[in-house]
């Protein structure tokens, strides 16, 4: 037990399941999640004490952080650093959620669309430039969580998810490029379908939803089994869904 893992965004939808996933992993001695809000780590602390006991909740690490601005990135980095080393093994970036516009472009203010790269490009972004040399460190493995921007969603009045989506996918697609030959593995997971707690729960509509303990055992199978590195895997069913958790990759 001596592997760190780290979640970005981890009180998220995707990034509090992809902790607890984590945590269920008996190499792992520490889970660290970053998040803007210790209240919201807070939250997330009892719940794993509640669901997951003392031996998890142990083994947990909230570090409050804002990646999205460069100063309060290098911040954020420190206080990773006090915490639990400078060795990261595992990292999943899974910040921000598009705003979703019906609204055409033509009548889409300039405030909304910089919104939506402040919440999906910036964070994600400024993670990778404190929290990849860590990684890096220990020759581990970075999974970018990406949405389906235009592959998914293109079409009149998507503005905010397409444009917001494409951007995160751009950006781990070059990141992933640019580190290629530096030691350690980076995959980019694009979700093509909605992941959500309970997908019972949600009206029939034109896409699928997934649930997030899945997404979460998927993106922790990809980091700790390493078989996809510079490669996107997408997610677009249940099936898909189930090979990533078994095999850490997808055909
Ligand atoms: N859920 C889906 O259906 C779905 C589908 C496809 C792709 N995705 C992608 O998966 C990722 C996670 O989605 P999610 O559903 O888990 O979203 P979520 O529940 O809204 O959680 C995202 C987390 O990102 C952090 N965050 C938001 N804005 C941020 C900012 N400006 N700076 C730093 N952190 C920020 C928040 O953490 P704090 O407030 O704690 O800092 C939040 O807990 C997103 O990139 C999303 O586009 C999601």
């Amino acid at each position: 037990m001596t592997k760190i893992a780290l979640v970005l965004g981890g009180t998220g939808t995707i990034g509090s399941a992809t902790a607890m996933a984590f945590l269920k992993e008996s190499s792992i001695a520490k889970v660290v999640v970053t998040s803007r809000s210790q209240e919201k780590l807070d939250r997330l602390a009892q719940e794993i004490k509640s669901t997951m006991g003392e031996d998890a909740a142990g083994k947990f690490l909230g570090v409050v952080g804002d990646p999205g601005h460069e100063d309060a990135a290098k911040d954020m980095q420190a206080k990773v650093i006090a915490a639990a080393g400078d060795k990261i093994d595992y990292a999943v970036s899974a910040m921000g959620f598009g705003w979703f516009s019906h609204d055409p472009l033509a009548t889409t203010s300039r405030a909304k669309i910089a919104e939506a790269l402040e919440m999906q490009l910036f964070p994600a972004f400024g993670a990778w430039k404190v929290i990849m040399p860590l990684v890096k460190n220990a020759g581990g493995s970075y999974v970018f969580v990406t949405g389906g921007g235009p592959d998914t969603f293109l079409g009149p009045g998507t503005g905010g998810l397409t444009i917001s989506g494409s951007t995160s996918t751009a950006f781990a697609k070059v990141a992933m490029k640019e580190t290629a030959q530096d030691g350690f593995t980076s995959t980019e997971v694009s979700f093509q379908v909605g992941v959500c707690r309970d997908p019972s729960a949600m009206p029939p509509g034109p896409i699928a939803w997934l649930s997030s303990k899945d997404a979460g055992s998927a993106l922790v199978s990809v980091a700790l089994k390493r078989k996809a590195h510079v490669k996107t895997m997408v997610i677009r069913s249940q099936e898909i869904m189930n090979e990533l958790i078994a095999e850490g990759i997808a055909s």
